[in-house]
């Protein structure tokens, strides 16, 4: 089989690879002449582990290649997916879908015979009916069909959830008659290995597939929060947040994963899809309130988050030098995408700090979005060289291993804030340390 895939971005370039590495023969279309060079020459533009070498052996196999040609890609393609980005819309959050639609008119234009269009990107409810319109206007003429195919990928892991997803959702259009029948054969097809591997295939509407990626994500974002403010309310009445999470999470109903506090969800997708999710819910007169709880509160808690240092500094970081580790939204990544250090930073920054910062990976996608007077450091260590405070926004396995005995060669104080729970409140405490952590005894405030 061949399919071309629009858009060489993250989305793009790891689904591509994906079913090219299933055997599928990939075009992926790049318009972006910087991005399309570095594919072409085998350089990676993301950081996603293992992604270099999976596309190095798809293109020396053949079946993966890059270009700029639509009309190439899209000649003779058995599917033609849309993995373009769906930005936040300043304003009311709601996804811009400019791309989207550009890039299914220019489709349109040189389709031949019949073709069957799939949106990857994560697009508001009602899309792949937008599409259709646009494709029928721009080609009366032209057989085609639309499907919604959501991702479910983490960064960081993403090869891994394309090849073990624990769901494939295919939408199509039910209202055609046999428009779904030949567009699911030919997704059955495509998703035969995982379909070997008995990843159940959920077959269903257009409208429902585009409504399950933003559920699924919200629902995910909506239980980060609801175990940040269950972390909240231990510290207040000296309850172990870790149990709690544990405890309930043995529930299956519940599940463990996604309960671990955090200085709030960031990333390319949660902070985007939670808000298109509530203007979705706003502009069909059935608001998500959750959501738009959801929201907010982890706006607020960045910005806390902030406060916390400051506090842990007895309410005043004017000329103090504070060691930062880890920057990015999550470990695994460079990206800092509405990372919770982009909010922490500026306060602290405001507030007269000296901040000194090392992340393993997003060294360089940092510098362009905190504040000009940070100090980009070697290492963990040396971010913790004279620091008067230690704060971890980041939770790196590296990070982990460093004992308080190493912390307090470095330091110049004795305070940190862990904002991720990676160390043992007890041997930070017995070190001498002032530590603070998240919904942990040892945030125990006397009421
Ligand atoms: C997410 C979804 O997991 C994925 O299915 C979807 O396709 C894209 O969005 P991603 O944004 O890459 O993936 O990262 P994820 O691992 O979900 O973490 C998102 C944010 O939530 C990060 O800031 C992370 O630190 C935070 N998080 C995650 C928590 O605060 N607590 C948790 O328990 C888990």
């Amino acid at each position: 089989m061949r399919i071309a895939m629009i858009g060489g971005g993250y989305v793009g370039l790891v689904s591509g690879t994906c079913f090219a590495e299933f055997g599928t023969d990939v075009a992926i279309v790049e318009t972006n002449p910087d991005r399309l060079a570095a594919l072409r020459e085998g350089r990676i533009p993301i950081y996603e582990p293992g992604l270099d070498r999976l596309v190095a052996e798809n293109v020396e196999a053949g079946r993966l290649t890059f270009g700029d040609d639509m009309a190439a890609a899209v000649k003779g393609a058995d599917a033609v997916f849309v993995a373009v980005g769906t930005p936040s819309r300043r304003g009311d959050g709601q996804a811009d879908t400019s791309y989207v639609y550009a890039a299914v008119e220019q489709v349109a234009r040189v389709a031949e015979g019949y073709t069957l269009i799939v949106t990857k990107s994560t697009v508001p409810v009602g899309t792949g009916r937008e599409i259709a319109k646009i494709v029928h206007a721009t080609r009366p003429d032209l057989d085609f069909d639309v499907a919604s195919n959501p991702e479910f990928l983490r960064e960081g892991n993403a090869i891994v959830d394309f090849m073990k997803p624990d769901r494939v959702i295919i939408g199509t259009d039910q209202s055609k008659p046999g428009g779904t029948e030949r567009a699911q054969n030919i997704l059955r097809k495509l998703y035969r290995p995982l379909y070997l591997l008995e990843r159940p295939i959920v077959f269903t509407g257009l409208e429902t597939a585009e409504l399950i990626k933003y559920a699924a994500n919200s629902f995910l974002a909506m239980k980060i929060t609801f175990i940040n403010e269950i972390s909240d309310l231990c510290e207040k009445v000296g309850a172990d947040v870790n149990d709690v999470a544990r405890s309930i999470g043995l529930d299956g109903r519940i599940g463990k994963k996604f309960l671990h506090p955090s200085p709030g969800f960031g990333g390319s997708c949660f902070p985007k899809d939670t808000r298109a999710l509530t203007a979705i819910g706003r502009n069909a007169g059935s608001p998500v309130r959750l959501i738009e709880t959801t929201v907010a509160v982890n706006e607020l808690r960045m910005k806390a988050m902030g406060e916390r240092v400051i506090a842990l500094a007895g309410g005043d970081v004017k000329g103090l030098t504070i060691g930062v580790l880890g920057l990015t939204f999550k470990p695994e990544t460079d990206d800092m995408r509405e990372a919770a250090s982009i909010v922490v930073l500026d306060q602290l920054d405001k507030a007269g700090a000296q901040i000194r910062a090392f992340d393993p990976a997003g060294m360089e996608t940092a510098r362009p979005v905190l504040p000009q007077g940070v100090t980009y450091c070697k290492d963990a260590l040396d971010a913790a060289t004279g620091a008067d405070i230690l704060v971890v926004l980041t939770e790196w396995n590296e990070f982990r291993s460093l004992s308080p005995e190493k912390l307090k060669t470095r330091m110049t104080g004795r305070k940190v804030a862990d904002l991720r729970n990676i160390w043992d409140p007890e041997s930070l405490k017995e070190a001498g340390f002032d530590y603070i952590s998240l919904g942990r005894p040892d945030m125990v405030h006397t009421a």
